[in-house]
């Protein structure tokens, strides 16, 4: 009994513990050389380290993120995710809810974990993930949480090393790096007027090399249509289709000047050896748990893990009910929790990342290695592995037999079940496209976000100014009201095709409802389901932060996602694709626009 009464007090001091620590994790932001792939360039460090240091949390702590900025020009830093309940002064966003931190400035963030899962933080001034600036989070769930796990297996034993596993996960970040600076790159797209997508490399927690293949491998991979499209020519050397072929992406209203596009952009690719990041797992565990953070500036890379067959069990932080995949696709932003298990000899298996999109071959590489030892985490680099497991995918992320099983999007049901209210209150149609140049890209249809919008007066603290009630910018909701969103890429003399938007909604997550083809020429979702209830699930839509639209050659197509306002504030709204985002595809929500928050004294601007 007394033991009893120790550990119910034991258990109850230790949840009030991690339900009320006060975190302090500061930052120091250089700009530095680095060399990454094994180039060097200029490049962001976070306390000296590429990528940042991982801020793991309990849920209900408070934190207090303090960032110190010795970098040249301006910044903030954004928790990718983090819904920020009751607190929208720390979310990171110049222009909507602070005023960019100068060089030599410091900022604190404040804000309570409300959520758990996987999530990451990044620079969201300009391009600057591009940059470097970005690092990992983890946010503990509370004792106690319901989880889906049980549906991984039958066997009692087996539970108990995946709910182990589950307490004490690996986060990978996979990144797409290149040698020009975020700011070069955007130079070098408006010099040219061309929307630029052409990378050096993919990196596994911040590390992979330049690989070159021959012109003969990458001639192979490039899928049919596009060999087709392509009448002749080739992908470069880097594996990139040429920005120019308008029937695939440039507007045919622009003219462009691809010999402003420096060289050793598109081509000229010259092989590095980098590092190779090495994750050990102990096969002694049974089982691994490793979520993968896509942290990529323009790429959409398809990760897997030689001969170990996944379940994924989380996505952008939330629990799903459990899908095995053998493949997983990334969209920029994107996380996925995977459970792996460790049933294989002990050795090294290749982690390969490549990019799925038509727009590059590319690849990146690193090694899960099986390791008797404490060391979880210690992530070792040495060159280039030569492992010799067998791979699910090739180098174009293309699987290599018909047995290979890519997650199924349609099925990421919420765990526990949640579905969003059968009706919405409001409706905002948005039009993707290009508008005005090949770089730049529209997310409300009618307007470009400029860069610096608001900086000197962020929106939060200027909800009434004339600028915030009449823009075509800015989205303004009720509070506890639900808002559905359709997302309607549109084709034109502009962009007579898209690539896929991965779109971020700050603050809390949203319901993926409905798509389909066409041109969503409907008044709203209750009269689209109508005539095609087939495009719509209301019972067990995906919650998450971001919903990608398909990339489209052929016609329009459209995505609706409905969120409940609960959390009055400005939030952005923004295609993830750093050079999209810096060519002005983005929008403000001023959400609760009826119950604005006060500002604390601190915040005051
Ligand atoms: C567990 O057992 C049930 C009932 O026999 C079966 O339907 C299910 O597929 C099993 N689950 C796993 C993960 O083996
Ligand atoms: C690529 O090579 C494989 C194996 O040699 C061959 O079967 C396939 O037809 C080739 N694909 C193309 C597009 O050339
Ligand atoms: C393909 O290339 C050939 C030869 O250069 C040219 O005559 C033809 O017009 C091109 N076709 C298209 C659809 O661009
Ligand atoms: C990379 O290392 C290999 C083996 O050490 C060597 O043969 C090759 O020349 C090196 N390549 C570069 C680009 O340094
Ligand atoms: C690294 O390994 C991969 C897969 O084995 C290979 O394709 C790539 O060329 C290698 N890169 C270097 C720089 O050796
Ligand atoms: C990391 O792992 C390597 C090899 O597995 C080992 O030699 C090294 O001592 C470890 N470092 C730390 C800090 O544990
Ligand atoms: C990849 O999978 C698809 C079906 O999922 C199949 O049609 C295709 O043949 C597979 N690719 C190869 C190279 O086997
Ligand atoms: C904005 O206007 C409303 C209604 O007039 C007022 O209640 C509110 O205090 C104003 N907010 C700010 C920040 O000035
Ligand atoms: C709102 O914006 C439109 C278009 O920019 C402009 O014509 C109109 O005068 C503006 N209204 C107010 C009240 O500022
Ligand atoms: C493309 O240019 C034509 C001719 O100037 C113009 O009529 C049309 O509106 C433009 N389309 C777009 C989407 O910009
Ligand atoms: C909407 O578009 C579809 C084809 O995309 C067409 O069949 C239908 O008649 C249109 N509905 C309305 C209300 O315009
Ligand atoms: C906004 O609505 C949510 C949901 O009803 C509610 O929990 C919250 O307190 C409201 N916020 C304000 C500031 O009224």
């Amino acid at each position: 009994m007394l033991n009893k009464q120790f550990s119910t007090f034991a258990l109850l001091a230790a949840a009030t513990r991690s339900l009320c620590a006060n975190v302090r994790f500061e930052i120091s932001l250089t700009w530095e050389k680095g060399a990454p792939d094994g180039q060097s360039r200029d490049m962001i460090y976070t306390n000296g380290q590429f990528p940042g240091p991982q801020l793991t949390l309990d849920y209900g702590d408070d934190v207090e993120f303090v960032v110190h900025s010795h970098l040249p020009f301006d910044t903030s830093v954004h928790f990718h995710g983090i819904e920020q309940s009751g607190t929208p002064w720390s979310d990171g966003v110049p222009g909507l809810s602070q005023k960019p931190i100068t060089p030599g400035g410091s900022f604190i963030y404040k804000w309570t974990a409300t959520q758990y899962g996987t999530y990451w933080y990044h620079g969201h001034a300009r391009g600057q993930i591009q940059d470097g600036l970005y690092g990992p989070l983890l946010i503990r769930p509370p004792p106690g949480t319901q989880t889906p796990l049980s549906q991984i297996t039958n066997s009692s034993k087996e539970l108990a090393a995946i709910r182990r596993a589950d307490r004490d996960p690996t986060l990978v970040l996979l990144s797409d790096w290149d040698h020009l600076t975020s700011e070069e790159y955007q130079a070098a797209e408006r010099e040219s007027n061309l929307d630029l997508f052409c990378l050096d490399s993919l990196l596994v927690n911040g590390k992979g090399s330049v690989n070159c293949q021959p012109q003969a491998l990458l001639n192979n991979l490039t899928l049919p249509p596009l060999l087709k499209l392509l009448n002749g020519t080739f992908v470069s050397d880097r594996g990139c289709t040429p920005p120019t072929p308008k029937a695939l992406d440039e507007g045919l209203n622009f003219t462009s000047d691809i010999t402003k596009v420096p060289p050793g952009l598109n081509d000229g690719c010259k092989p590095t050896n980098g590092t190779n990041e090495i994750i050990l797992v102990d096969p002694r565990d049974g089982w691994a748990s490793i979520h993968w953070i896509s942290a990529m500036s323009v790429k959409t890379p398809v990760v897997s893990i030689d001969e170990h067959p996944m379940y994924i069990y989380a996505v952008d932080g939330a629990y799903i009910q459990p899908q095995p995949a053998d493949t997983v696709l990334l969209y920029n932003g994107e996380r996925y929790s995977a459970m792996v298990k460790l049933d294989k000899p002990a050795g090294d298996y290749t982690i390969r990342v490549a990019n799925q999109a038509a727009d590059q071959i590319l690849a990146g590489f690193a090694t899960l290695r099986y390791a008797k030892t404490h060391h979880r985490h210690n992530h070792t680099s040495t060159k280039n592995s030569t492992s010799t497991s067998k791979p699910y995918i090739n180098y174009a992320g293309v699987n290599v037999s018909a047995d290979v099983v890519p997650l199924d999007l349609t099925k990421l049901k919420p765990f526990p079940a949640s579905a969003p209210a059968p009706t919405a209150d409001a409706t905002h149609i948005l039009r993707f496209g290009r508008l005005g140049a090949n770089w730049a890209w529209t997310l409300s249809g009618s307007a470009l976000y400029p860069e610096n919008r608001d900086f000197d007066a962020p929106l939060l603290f200027n909800p009434n100014s004339t600028a915030a009630k009449n823009s075509s910018l800015i989205i303004r909701t009720k509070n506890d009201t639900w808002v559905d969103i359709v997302m309607q890429v549109v084709l034109n003399e502009a962009a007579p095709a898209q690539p896929a938007h991965p779109v971020h909604k700050h603050s809390n997550k949203a319901y993926i409802i409905g798509a389909g083809n066409g041109v969503f020429n409907y008044t709203n979702v209750a009269e689209a389901i109508k005539v095609i209830p087939e495009s719509f699930n209301l019972e067990t839509p995906s919650l998450r932060d971001s919903f990608t639209t398909p990339s489209v050659l052929l016609g329009p197509a459209w995505v609706v996602f409905r969120y409940h306002v609960v959390n009055p504030g400005a939030w952005y709204l923004h295609c993830h694709i750093q050079t999209h985002l810096t060519g002005g595809m983005a929008m403000t929500m001023m959400d609760g626009v009826d119950a604005w928050p006060e500002i604390p004294e601190e915040y005051q601007i």
